[in-house]
């Protein structure tokens, strides 16, 4: 294994069921812009949130071994499923590794809420895993927390379908009760979500406040990648790189539907779901048009 500090290790590596984790993604970009990352979408099993929390740890230790192996010195588990399943096992087994995890963002909704109630919405998986449990008994305190797994909501996203009929009602179907009740804060649990905050404002209006964690993801990041700057020297010869276990070309139209930069795209395959190699890569690289 590349240790961090070493100068194979270049890049950010990162990881999501699919492109959820590009909405952290976006934040790495905004203040990292120097950086070469290598995004891992795992489409071919895709969603991670109906499924058990083994299946997903034996899939987030392969991924990990992939990124490493690809150069990455610090990977960001951008699938708050996959922190739940994963991340304390991954920082057990990879012990010279950086790892950057997503937690539901309880704390800051419970400094916020003036009512003391707070929706949470986020994956099947990532509410049964201990960090959920555990974020819970550390920060909610007195403050009332609703949840909701907003069933279909994932799929929707990965087709790109942001404003539709069918993911608003999903939508409404999770909000409302919440809304009744009188949550003035909602937490997006999962990578996913952000790219339909527009819909979800519409529907909570002014007054909720919509919490999403990416961009304190991308400064704990920074912070981390501060002492290992050594790293960093010869990045401008690295590009960037996105792999995914599904299609190209669907993840390409995906970049282009959720307005996120582009890059070359490569094919991953899984052999015997426990480790992953590079099929193909995309004939014409694209521009990177940062
Ligand atoms: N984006 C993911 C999360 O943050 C995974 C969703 C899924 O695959 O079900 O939980």
């Amino acid at each position: 294994m590349n240790h961090p500090n070493s100068q194979l290790a270049h890049s950010i590596g990162m990881f999501d069921s699919g492109v959820g984790g590009l909405s952290v993604l976006r934040a790495i970009r905004a203040l990292m812009p120097e950086e070469p990352i290598l995004y891992l979408a795992d489409q071919e099993n895709v969603p991670y949130g109906s499924r058990s929390l083994e299946q997903v740890r034996k899939f987030s230790v392969a991924i990990t071994n992939f990124l490493i192996a690809q150069g990455a010195k610090l990977i960001i588990v951008a699938c708050n499923t996959a922190s739940a399943a994963a991340l304390n096992h991954l920082r057990a087994i990879f012990p010279k590794m950086l790892f950057v995890g997503m937690e539901p963002a309880v704390k800051p909704a419970a400094g916020h809420t003036q009512s003391g109630l707070v929706g949470v919405l986020a994956t099947p998986a990532t509410f049964q895993g201990e960090l959920y449990a555990s974020v819970i008994e550390r920060y909610s305190g007195d403050v009332e927390v609703l949840q909701h797994t907003c069933p279909g909501l994932v799929d929707q996203i990965e087709k790109g379908n942001l404003v539709g009929d069918q993911t608003r009602k999903i939508l409404e179907d999770a909000l409302g009760p919440m809304l009744d009740r009188g949550i003035d804060t909602v937490v997006l649990g999962c990578t996913h979500y952000p790219f339909v905050i527009p819909l979800i404002e519409e529907i909570v209006g002014d007054s909720v406040r919509v919490i999403d964690p990416a961009w304190a993801v991308a400064k704990q990041t920074k912070r981390l990648l501060e002492p290992i700057e050594v790293t960093n020297l010869k990045r401008k010869n690295i590009s960037h790189r996105y792999f995914t276990s599904g299609d190209i070309k669907s993840f390409k139209s995906s970049l282009k539907k959720l307005r996120v930069w582009n890059a070359s795209i490569e094919k991953i395959v899984w052999e015997s779901k426990s480790q992953l190699k590079i099929e193909s890569r995309e004939n014409k690289p694209v521009k990177n048009q940062s």
